[in-house]
């Protein structure tokens, strides 16, 4: 099992990639894992001559270049664990700009010769792990927003886990972590 940890957490003490580890260390263990941590591989968002680039590379069908490493390994792993904080209802936007990376015509997702949506990830499921201040609340763009994407990918599984209430004065926020970790 190939599994892709996309970190997207910022803070040095980040409680969500301790959720994180911890649902790699009861999960993963022993499988080939790779991890992307964003913070560190800063992607440039998206340009009109990056978008010229990646319409040309397309049409030539050549999508061999390392512009696209990010989404040949979304789409090769076979589960996908994304961590990220919650951020002003959804995640830091570095995130969003590593999705925009991954979703490549051809790679992640395509379409037949009849205009038929293709789904091109190997993955069967996707675990998206966030902490919140406050609640985030349902419904909310957020959930939405990820189950169109594995809709799009082909992922048939989409798993959410959430702290919430972290920052609120009063709440036990060990045992909201506690509590959280149990259920991973
Ligand atoms: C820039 C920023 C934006 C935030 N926006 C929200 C928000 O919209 N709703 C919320 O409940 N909490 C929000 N918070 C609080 C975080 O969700 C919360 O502290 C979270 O646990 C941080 O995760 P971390 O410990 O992994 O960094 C925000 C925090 C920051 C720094």
């Amino acid at each position: 099992m190939k599994g892709l940890f996309v970190n997207a957490c910022v803070r040095e003490k980040s409680r969500t990639l301790e959720l994180c580890r911890e649902y790699v260390k009861k999960h993963w263990d022993g499988e080939e894992i790779s991890e992307f941590v964003l913070k560190e591989n800063a992607l440039e968002p998206f340009n009109a001559q990056m978008l010229q680039q990646r319409d040309a590379d397309i049409f030539a069908g050549d999508l061999t270049s390392v512009r696209y490493d990010c989404a040949r390994d979304f789409a090769d792993a076979d589960e996908i664990l994304i961590g990220a904080p919650f951020w002003d209802c959804s995640f830091p936007a570095m995130l969003k700009v590593y999705l925009e990376h991954v979703c490549v015509n051809g790679i992640t997702f395509g379409y037949g010769n009849d205009g038929t949506p293709l789904r091109l990830c190997k993955a069967k499921k996707l675990v998206y792990i966030t902490t919140a201040g406050g609640y985030i609340g349902s419904p909310n763009s957020l959930e939405l927003y990820l189950k169109e994407l594995c809709a799009m990918f082909g992922i048939q599984e989409l798993q959410i886990y959430k702290a919430e209430g972290l920052d609120i004065v009063g709440n036990d926020t060990e045992a909201i972590l506690e509590e959280t970790l149990k259920n991973l």
